[in-house]
């Protein structure tokens, strides 16, 4: 199989990854089959990709954790490969509901990969996070540090991971990527598509954006005597239009060679808070008003990711910097100011 002209399966593809990473494969050559069942996106996500595309989008209303609506989809659509996105992914509401988190994020796997294997398909990529790693060690963080999670989202990573690799022993043809992402951030450069989290935004660039936007106060900054240059908390922020090019890198190692791998996606620099927050004023162009409060309970106080094996394994780095994401986030936030509902 070469590597292009795949035609590939994305769960979770009207979500914020899958959205982007779903034009990304178009523009690559790839035909995209978008499953999703809408818990936590919006239908005219479709409109946006039909736009942006200038193609039809082929999607199907699906729930990854029922084995028939599954294998319909799979009996319509046969595939050469899949993308994992579909999961419930909020760490403070998985602690609250950890069998919601446990059905969707593994049942939902399982079942996926059942009847993935009753129809013959054996490369996958899962959407993994820099939330397995249990983060004992200064970073940058390599692939080969220990693991550990703290919370049950991180559990359901971790797990997955751990999982898939064991299956892959089982069956020889089996073919994994799990794809450690740091922070993603930013939106489509056209302002059309982007992040539209439900209810209060527990992640900080859509906070960011919608106190520019106006509508929420304040930005309440978790913490500020950290030990980091400026007190607050730093990250890896990864734009999403680079998180979105790694999957197409993945896929084609994949579809090109034999073999699995597990690799991070950063951009292997971290910044903190109050970095974040100048850059987003400068893309915006006013003063964002901030507050500083407690920290967050969970919060490391900074960590980022060495990429160094996703460059040499897929040929892939990251080439937008903070500035790119919070300016692309803004068009997004200003483009859309209630999302898309
Ligand atoms: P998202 O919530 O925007 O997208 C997930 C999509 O899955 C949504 O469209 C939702 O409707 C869909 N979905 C949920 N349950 C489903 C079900 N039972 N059946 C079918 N579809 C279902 O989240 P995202 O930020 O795009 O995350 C995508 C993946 O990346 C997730 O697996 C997430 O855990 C992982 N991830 C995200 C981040 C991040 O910060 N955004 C970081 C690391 C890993
Ligand atoms: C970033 C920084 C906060 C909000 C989370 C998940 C992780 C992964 C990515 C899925 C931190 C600070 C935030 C606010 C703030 N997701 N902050 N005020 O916690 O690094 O990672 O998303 O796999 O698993 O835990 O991202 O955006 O929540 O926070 O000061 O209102 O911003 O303390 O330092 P985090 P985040």
């Amino acid at each position: 199989m070469s590597g292009r002209g795949a035609r590939v399966l994305l769960t979770g593809a009207t979500g914020y990854i899958g959205s982007h990473t779903w034009l990304a494969l178009l523009a690559a050559g790839h035909e995209v089959v978008g499953l999703d069942n809408f818990a936590n996106s919006s239908p005219r996500v479709l409109e946006r990709i039909a736009e942006l595309s200038g193609r039809t989008p082929v999607f199907e209303r699906a729930d990854v954790t029922v084995r028939a609506e599954v294998e319909a989809v799979l009996a319509r659509h046969p595939v050469d490969a899949v993308v994992h996105f579909a999961a419930l992914k909020a760490v403070g509401e998985s602690v609250q509901k950890p069998f919601d988190y446990a059905r969707v994020n593994l049942g939902g796997l399982w079942t996926v990969c059942e009847a993935l294997l009753a129809h013959g398909v054996h490369r996958f990529v899962f959407s993994s996070s820099a939330t397995v790693y249990a983060g004992e060690e200064p970073p940058p963080w390599r692939e080969t540090m220990r693991l550990g999670a703290t919370h049950p989202y991180g559990l359901t990573k971790l797990h997955g991971e751990q999982w898939l690799s064991a299956l892959g022993q089982r069956e020889p043809a089996w073919q994994l990527a799990c794809l450690r992402y740091f922070n993603p951030v930013g939106a489509h450069p056209s302002g059309r598509l982007g992040e539209d989290p439900r209810g209060i935004p527990n992640n900080l660039m859509p906070f960011i954006a919608q106190v520019a936007i106006g509508r929420r106060e304040s930005l309440q900054i978790f913490g500020k005597d950290y030990p980091t240059p400026d007190g607050t908390c730093m990250r890896d922020y990864l734009h999403v239009e680079d998180l979105a090019e790694g999957h197409v890198a993945a896929l084609d190692r994949l579809l090109g060679q034999p073999g699995s791998l597990t690799v991070n996606l950063g951009t292997g620099r971290g910044h903190s808070v109050l970095e974040v927050l100048r850059a987003y004023e400068r893309a915006c162009g006013h003063p964002i008003a901030h507050h500083f409060g407690p920290r967050r309970a969970g919060d490391l106080p900074a960590y980022w990711a060495d990429p160094a094996l996703a460059r040499e394994l897929l040929g892939w780095q990251a080439k937008r910097g903070l500035d790119a994401m919070c300016t692309d986030s803004w068009a997004w936030q200003t483009r859309e100011p209630q999302g898309l509902g």
